[in-house]
């Protein structure tokens, strides 16, 4: 598929998106939307891609949000519909089957944000600002923000985000939770990469499994994650990594895993 406003290239294991509308602050705009399920959908059984990272061009966004302009000319129908369909293309990403890191090199607003926060981490410019600004424009975060953000960063912190619209810096959004680590503007990309490097010499059928007990427990009760774990855990041993993996730690030399 050719992308209109994403780039997408593979390189050592990892699938690089960026969004690519700087000169409307990378704002996702629909088509944007459709590029990143298309992209996704396609990654998902590449066996090139082990790992994702997603960021936005240029110095100044990650992502402004929804394209307001797209927004205002919506009906109440067309309104709910473009929520669900983002949704579920979010859905797509929180569920990935690898792991995908935000790399918010700026503006990280509203739908931006809420996207950051489907990624399975975040890793931020210092530069990088965050909020959920929807209520300035008289409309509530429609693509899973009012559900993510509680869950990242509490409740508490959450409703003063959503119902005051103010931005909080990259140093106050690793305070509370929203982002994993603050790093210089320069080094964004080589930290995440970094980070992918030391997760690809693990067990991938591992981390695979790793991803989907924390991402679908966290939408169990405890006792239903639990026992989810306990089947996963299971099926971890039914995989040639296991055998390799216990075999090399008691024979003292490196795993060499498969990912079978
Ligand atoms: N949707 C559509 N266009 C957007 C946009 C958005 N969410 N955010 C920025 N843009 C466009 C601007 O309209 C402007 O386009 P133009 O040059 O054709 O006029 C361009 O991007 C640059 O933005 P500008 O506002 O001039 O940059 P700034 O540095 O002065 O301000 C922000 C940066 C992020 C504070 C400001 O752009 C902003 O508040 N954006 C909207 C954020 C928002 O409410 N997002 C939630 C949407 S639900």
């Amino acid at each position: 598929m050719d992308y209109q406003n994403i780039l997408f290239e593979k390189k050592n294991g990892i699938g690089y998106i960026t969004l690519n509308r700087p000169d409307k602050l990378n704002a996702l705009n629909w088509q944007t939307m459709q590029e990143l399920g298309a992209v996704f959908t396609a990654m998902k059984d590449d066996s090139d891609v082990r790992g994702v990272i997603l960021t936005g061009s240029g110095d100044k966004a990650f992502a402004a949000g929804a394209d307001i302009k797209e927004l205002s000319e919506m009906s109440p129908m067309q309104a709910k519909e473009y929520a669900l369909e983002a949704q579920g293309i979010l859905r797509l990403i929180e569920h990935f089957p690898k792991p995908v890191i935000a790399a918010v090199n700026g503006f990280c607003l509203g739908g931006g944000n809420e996207l950051a926060m489907a990624c399975h981490m975040r890793w931020a410019s210092e530069h990088a600002k965050f909020g959920q600004p929807e209520v300035n424009l008289g409309v509530i975060c429609g693509n899973g923000g009012t559900q993510r953000l509680p869950r990242l960063v509490g409740k508490n912190r959450a409703i003063e985000l959503v119902i005051s619209g103010n931005m909080i810096d990259a140093r106050e959004a690793e305070r509370i939770g929203l982002v994993n680590h603050v790093v210089a503007h320069d080094e964004l990309l080589s930290a995440c990469e970094a980070f992918l490097a030391t997760v690809f010499k693990k067990g991938p059928v591992a981390v695979q499994l790793s991803l989907e007990a924390v991402q679908h427990g966290m939408e169990m009760t405890l006792e239903e994650g639990v026992a989810y774990e306990a089947n996963l855990f299971g099926m971890a041993f039914s995989t040639d990594d296991m055998r390799e993996g216990t075999r090399a730690f008691l024979e003292k030399r490196k795993a060499e895993f498969r990912g079978r």
